[in-house]
């Protein structure tokens, strides 16, 4: 077959040489991207509202971001971390020591959000010596093995690997329309209940090592834990020793209007795992826990040969001063109340809206779920033709979810949800 040009070029060759095991939400070839914008090969401008699944934070290729990148790549590429110390890790781990949460001091870098839970749930088990987990259903983790044992949003995640890690158990996360029969108000008490009744009737607290929970649900429908279900795991982790662990891979770095959702409940997990934006785009994970807890972590007990890659860790340093100097948590926190505000006015009295919610720029938009996969694949692909890049969530695919830029400039994230508006309205008044 002749190739016309450089994206069928492309499209060929990325069908015959990459695995298909990986959902590929459009077949674009892009080229280039700046800001919530990107370009591509054949020359088309889209706004872009998932900014590589929430990890570009601060955008694409920030200036400031760019030049660390160079700078770091031209004085050292790689090392390991298990050679000796380098600026770029030791900065990264004091600044990350600085900023999260209580006594969260010590850090191990992994490549991947998937990886850091891996380590996360290793030196729970090292550090307790117990073998069970406990995580919530609907939640996602990642995709290596022990993420994938944890995760619960999809059974298309785990089917293929059963039986996967050995002691799991998952509980309901208070997100009320996923309960059966539940009401609002009723879901956490609920869902504390059902934890009760895994101990009880399923393992004893005494071996369980951790209790591994994202404080605001991503992949499963963008919904925020109550604070004060939060602050119950935690009461519950301290009177039975077990760790809690905070999966922050999508929440962290500004996304939900705090710098970490932990602050939200005023909870101080025992390990934070992050990842996505502590970087803003360059492979990088961390476990931040205590001292005290590191140390209960033999040595030699895990490793990496990447993790902390210096460029990687260039990159975050500037990533995170970016975040401060432009003051992007409180953008963040304000601008999603604006966004939240304009969305729920414009398309929350659809019939088809469940809801329109925000926590920061981490942004919902639930459809009921009896109908969400009529509308909201038709509103994604039209969404698609207008030049507006979207993604939704949801264990039924029921919430289109945004996740901007922090800094996202006002006339392009004007433009994109004018666009969105105006795809929902007209999806759901056609079907
Ligand atoms: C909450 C959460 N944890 C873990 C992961 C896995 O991160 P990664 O894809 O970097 O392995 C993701 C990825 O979407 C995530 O959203």
């Amino acid at each position: 077959m002749k190739v016309q040009n450089k994206t069928e070029e492309l499209q060929i060759k990325g069908k015959k040489h990459l695995s298909p095991v990986m959902t590929r939400v459009t077949e674009l070839v892009i080229e280039k991207a700046h800001g919530a914008k990107f370009w591509t090969a054949d020359g088309k401008e889209y706004i872009d509202f998932v900014s590589g699944v929430a990890v570009n934070a601060v955008g694409h290729t920030h200036e400031k971001m760019v030049e660390a990148i160079k700078k770091q790549a031209d004085q050292l590429l790689h090392l390991g971390l298990n050679y000796g110390y380098y600026e770029t890790a030791v900065n990264l781990a004091e600044k990350l020591a600085q900023i999260t949460p209580g006594n969260l001091d010590t850090v191990f870098f992994s490549n991947s959000g998937a990886e850091a839970i891996d380590g996360a749930l290793k030196l729970a088990k090292a550090a307790t010596g117990r073998p069970a987990i406990i995580a919530f259903e609907g939640s996602f983790h990642g995709r290596t093995l022990g993420a994938t044992a944890i995760t619960a949003s999809s059974s298309k995640y785990r089917s293929y690997y059963e039986p996967i890690l050995g002691e799991v158990y998952h509980a309901p996360y208070p997100y009320p329309s996923q309960l059966p029969n539940i009401d609002e108000e009723d879901a956490e008490a609920y869902c504390l209940n059902q934890l009760q009744k895994l101990f009880e009737l399923r393992v004893d607290p005494s071996r369980v090592a951790a209790i591994v929970i994202e404080p605001v649900m991503g992949e499963g429908g963008y919904y925020p834990a109550p604070s004060s279900f939060l602050r119950a795991l935690r009461d519950i982790a301290n009177d039975y020793g077990i760790l809690l662990v905070f999966d922050e891979v999508q929440t962290g770095f500004g996304r939900t209007g705090k710098m970490f959702a932990a602050e939200h409940a005023g909870v101080t997990p025992d390990i934070l795992v992050l990842a996505k934006a502590l970087s803003g785009g360059m492979p990088l994970g961390a476990i931040v826990a205590s001292r005290e807890l590191h140390e209960k972590w033999p040595t030699a007990g895990h490793g990496s040969t990447f993790g902390g890659n210096p460029v990687s860790c260039a990159a975050a340093l500037a990533n995170i001063s970016i975040i401060e100097e432009e003051k992007l948590v409180e953008r963040s926190e304000k601008v999603g109340a604006d966004i939240v505000k304009r969305l729920q006015h414009s398309i929350g009295h659809l019939p088809a809206i469940k809801e329109v919610r925000g926590i920061g720029m981490m942004i919902g938009i639930e459809f009921h779920v009896e109908t969400a996969a009529a509308y909201v694949p038709v509103i994604k692909s039209k969404a698609l033709e207008k030049r507006l890049l979207i993604m939704n969530c949801g264990v039924k695919g029921q919430t289109i979810r945004l996740m901007l830029p922090l800094n996202i400039d006002k006339d392009v994230l004007d433009q994109g949800l004018s666009l969105l508006e105006e795809v929902i309205t007209e999806a759901v008044s056609i079907n």
